[in-house]
């Protein structure tokens, strides 16, 4: 049943990657709807405990069913995974899962205004911190749309979208998901319409819940939760989350900050993680198969050094 909400992607390699420890404590910043929360408590002893943080008090409730079986076991928070250090109240983690984007539950209901392909109200945030796209896309200035467009959604057609938003705003307020849909569509040719709409709404999902910030101000403190020899797991499902996980896991690995003209060190920064994953881990085309989610997914990995300096 759970299945038909929300399929979970790279379920297999995420788990046997994060799950080393039987009675340890794994923190999971995006529970979903808990595909891969069950598969992480089922995969542990009777000891493991498992911490579940999703921002959206629609997923928690559905989470919270699906997961009460497991008891005391399997603790869940609405909140942003931002301030997971501070829900893990200090116990080291054995291990980090970051499943990044939407999930299938909020892209199917159109009164959440997610897709192009229902109609609704222009919405699109994932919990009560989100922003408002109806009124981003009422108030701002084209410029200002224009640059959304272009750095979330790396749409190149920024110009024209944005040029055509303002048009538009002038005559009717642009309120509901058909309106947005409509205005792009319109600034798109035939072939290349979906590619569009897609990348419109993703840049306007992706601003309204502040989606790259959120990630980049996340990962540094997921790694000082970890334990030695914990482990943070990160799937991402587009190239701009990817590059900020990429980034950064190589800097955690490299350790120094210094400029690279510096004869020596001297931010005296050791190295905090080894990359468990050099390259990032697609998923089998058996799963792409039979979930076309999983199409765009990249895995990467790694583990807490032990009895480093930083
Ligand atoms: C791809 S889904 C996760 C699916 C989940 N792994 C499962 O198996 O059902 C991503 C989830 O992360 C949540 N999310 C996205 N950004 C978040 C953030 N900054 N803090 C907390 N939750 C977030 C979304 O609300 C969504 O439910």
């Amino acid at each position: 049943m759970y299945e038909e909400l929300h399929i979970p992607v790279m379920v297999e390699e995420a788990t046997s990657l994060l799950v080393a420890k039987p009675d340890g404590f794994y923190v999971d910043g995006t529970l979903g709807t808990g595909g891969h929360a069950e598969a992480i408590l089922r995969r542990g002893g009777e000891r493991l405990s498992y911490l579940g943080i999703d921002r959206d008090p629609a997923a928690i409730e559905i989470a919270r069913r699906r997961l009460a079986p497991f008891g005391e076991r399997a603790r869940i928070v609405q909140g942003n995974f931002r301030d997971l250090a501070r829900f893990a109240a200090g116990r080291p983690a054995d291990g980090v899962l970051l499943d990044l984007g939407i999930s299938s539950l909020q892209l199917a209901d159109g009164t959440r205004g997610f897709s192009y392909m229902t109609d609704g109200p222009l919405d699109m945030a994932m919990g009560p911190d989100g922003r408002s796209v109806r009124e981003l896309l009422a108030t701002a200035e084209e410029r200002e749309l224009g640059r959304i467009v272009r750095e979330y959604g790396e749409e190149r057609r920024y110009r024209a979208v944005a040029r055509e938003i303002v048009r538009r705003r002038s005559r009717e307020e642009l309120a509901t998901t058909a309106a947005l849909r409509d205005c792009a569509a319109s600034v798109a040719p035939a072939a290349d319409r979906f590619g569009t709409l897609s990348r419109v709404f993703q840049a306007l999902r992706i601003w309204a819940n502040g989606e790259l910030e959120h990630l980049a101000a996340a990962l540094p403190d997921a790694v000082s939760a970890l334990a030695p020899g914990g482990r943070i797991v990160v799937i991402s499902y587009h190239s701009l989350e990817d590059r900020i996980v990429k980034r950064f896991l190589r800097q955690e690995e490299r350790g120094c900050v210094c400029p690279a003209d510096f004869p020596q060190c001297r931010c005296g920064r050791a190295p905090r993680l080894r990359l468990v994953v050099r390259r990032a881990l697609r998923p089998a085309p058996e799963e792409i198969e039979r979930n076309t989610r999983a199409r765009s997914a990249r895995l990467r990995a790694g583990e807490r050094v032990p009895n480093e300096s930083a």
